[in-house]
């Protein structure tokens, strides 16, 4: 977006170099007034300066505009969010690894060590920020009925990171792979808490999924080669993507969650206003 900008100015910027370099060369000798006749004796050094403190002040500017103009690209591909006042988001394109086997700390038979990967991104305490009654309302409708996080632990709006649900979807969806079903039916309390739920939360997951993938349709084609001994084409799916820095989102998540040993949902006071079913 800002390339348009950048390019005017990278252009005003060598235009006023050269014209730097020629008023040194050529130093004319003019009298441009009887008062600057009377003490420097030529207004070109004192021009020269201006400009230098116009092209310093320009390029501050100029990459300003570049950090803003980043912030408003976030801003039109998001919904308000109060992650978007804390910082400025990199981007970076991304070649991912989509080989069939490529090994991944997510990936692998259940055990300890999956899980801790998983946990670290889908497990994430109540947010610790406040939130006006206003801003609020540009995430929801109804502040009246919304939950707080206990007096205790600031009584704030009771938030809870978009993302940190999506990684919980996802990883539901992988528990429930047939060939790791048992081992998380043995103690995971979503799969034994209630059986019918399990059904219904998982198919929810599953459309949650699908609803953001949808949402955020990757335009990328998928090319495919030929491969020896394989008759059909294979697809090459390590490919490039414009990627937001993840670990700098969750690093800022981490920051700003209620202290270790908060409850990760509140409990509910006597007498709130409550919806008649969940929304
Ligand atoms: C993907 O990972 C595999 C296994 O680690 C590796 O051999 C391969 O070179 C990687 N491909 C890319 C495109 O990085």
């Amino acid at each position: 977006m800002s390339s348009l900008y950048s390019t005017v100015y990278k252009k005003l910027w060598g235009y006023h170099e050269v014209d730097l370099d020629e008023e040194q060369d050529l130093n004319p000798p003019r009298m441009l007034g009887r008062h600057y006749n009377s003490t420097s004796g030529s207004l070109w050094p004192f021009l020269g300066w201006v400009l230098a403190v116009i092209l310093a002040v320009a390029l501050v500017a100029n990459q300003r505009f570049e950090n803003q103009s980043d912030l408003s690209c976030q801003r039109q591909l998001s919904t308000y969010s109060p992650l978007m006042e804390g910082f400025s988001m990199d981007s970076r394109v991304v070649r991912v690894n989509g080989s069939l086997d490529w090994p991944s700390p997510y990936r692998g038979p259940p055990s300890p060590e999956v899980d801790a990967a998983w946990n670290r991104i889908s497990i994430i305490r109540p947010l610790d920020i406040q939130l006006t009654r206003d801003e609020f309302l540009r995430l929801d409708g109804d502040p009246e009925t919304a939950a707080h996080n206990a007096p205790e632990h600031g009584g704030q709006y009771f938030l809870v990171p978009q993302s940190t649900h999506h990684f919980h979807c996802l990883n539901l969806l992988r528990k429930s792979t047939h060939f790791k079903f048992d081992y998380y039916d043995a103690f995971d309390p979503d799969f034994t808490k209630n059986r019918k739920m399990f059904e219904v939360h998982l198919d929810h997951c599953v459309e949650i999924l699908r609803q953001f993938i949808m949402c955020h349709v990757d335009v990328g084609v998928v090319t495919s080669h030929w491969v020896e001994g394989r008759k059909k084409p294979w697809p090459n799916f390590n490919t490039q993507h414009v990627c937001k820095n993840y670990e700098q989102v969750l690093e800022w998540t981490e920051k700003h969650q209620l202290p270790e040993n908060t409850p990760l949902m509140p409990a509910k006071p006597a007498g709130v206003a409550e919806m008649s079913s969940p929304p």
